[in-house]
C-alpha cells in the first residue's frame, strides 16, 4: 500500500545501522508479524487466532507498551505502526523468546491503517508520547488534529477508547482542546489523579520513562455511543 500521505508527520525512518542478529530478526521474525494491510478488511482477519476486539498503537517506538498488552491479553489482537527502523527492531529483540500470536506490525505510517479500517472495527487507538513538534510552524505535522479526531471516531466502536500521553504541555493542551470540542468523545476524569497518575492497565513506555518535558499526563477520551452516519 502506498504511503504518499500530503504531510510528513514523523523524523526519520533510518537509525544506525543494525547488528546482525536485529538485521536477522528482521528477516525472519518480522515476516511473520507483518501486517499486510488490505483496505476494507475486518481487523480480526488479521490475526491466525481468535481475537476478540482489536487495539492499535500509533508510534509505538520499541514497543515495550504494546508487547506487555498483547502478552496480559492474549485474546485481544494488538496491531502497531512504527516507521523507525530501529525502534521496530528493537521490539522483534523483545518479543523473540515468546513471540505472541496476536502482535502484528506494520513499520511504516499508522494512516496507512487507519485509512483502511472499516468503520467501528476496533476497540482502543493508543497515541503515546507522540513526537510533540513546538515550533508553531510544525504544528501541522502533529499526529492529533481534529481530521484525525474524525478519523479515529469512525474506526472506533462505540463505546471505545483513545488513549493519549505526553510529557508536552503544548501538546497536550492541543489535543485536549481539539478532543473536548469534538462531538464523538467524551473525557470522564474526575479529578486530577485521574490524569496525572498512570492508570495501572496501562504498561509504561520508553519515552515515559525519560519525561524530558515536564510531569507525564494520561488521557483517556471514549468515543460516544451513539454513531451519526
Ligand atoms: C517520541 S516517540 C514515542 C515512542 C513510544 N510511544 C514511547 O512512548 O516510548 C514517537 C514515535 O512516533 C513515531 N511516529 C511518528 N509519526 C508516526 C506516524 N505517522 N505513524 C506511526 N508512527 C509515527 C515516531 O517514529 C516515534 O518513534
Amino acid at each position: 500500500m502506498s504511503e504518499d500521505f500530503p504531510r510528513k508527520l514523523y523524523g526519520r525512518r533510518k537509525g544506525p545501522k543494525l547488528s546482525a542478529h536485529k538485521a536477522d530478526l528482521r528477516l525472519t521474525l518480522l515476516p511473520q508479524h507483518a501486517l499486510n494491510i488490505v483496505p476494507g478488511a475486518g481487523p480480526g482477519t488479521y490475526f491466525t487466532t481468535p481475537v476478540t476486539e482489536i487495539w492499535l498503537e500509533i508510534g509505538f517506538g520499541a514497543g515495550e507498551h504494546m508487547l506487555a498488552l498483547a502478552r496480559q491479553n492474549s485474546a485481544i489482537g494488538l496491531i502497531g505502526a512504527e516507521p523507525y527502523e530501529s525502534g521496530v527492531a528493537k521490539l522483534l529483540t523483545h518479543m523473540a523468546d515468546d513471540p505472541p500470536p496476536n502482535l502484528k506490525i506494520h513499520e511504516g505510517d499508522a494512516r496507512a491503517i487507519l485509512t483502511a479500517l472499516p468503520d467501528h472495527s476496533i476497540a482502543k487507538v493508543f497515541v503515546l508520547f507522540p513526537d510533540p513538534w513546538p515550533k508553531t510552524r510544525h504544528h501541522k505535522r502533529r499526529f492529533i488534529q481534529s481530521e484525525m479526531l474524525t478519523q479515529f471516531a469512525r474506526v472506533l466502536k462505540p463505546g471505545g477508547e483513545f488513549r493519549f500521553a505526553s510529557d508536552d504541555a503544548g501538546y497536550l493542551a492541543w489535543t485536549l482542546e481539539r478532543a473536548l470540542a469534538h462531538p464523538d468523545f467524551v473525557w470522564s476524569a474526575k479529578s486530577p489523579v485521574d490524569f496525572t497518575v498512570r492508570p495501572a492497565h496501562w504498561p509504561p513506555t520508553r519515552y515515559e520513562a525519560k519525561a524530558l518535558h515536564g510531569p507525564p499526563i494520561y488521557l483517556s477520551f471514549q468515543r460516544r455511543d451513539k454513531i451519526v452516519p
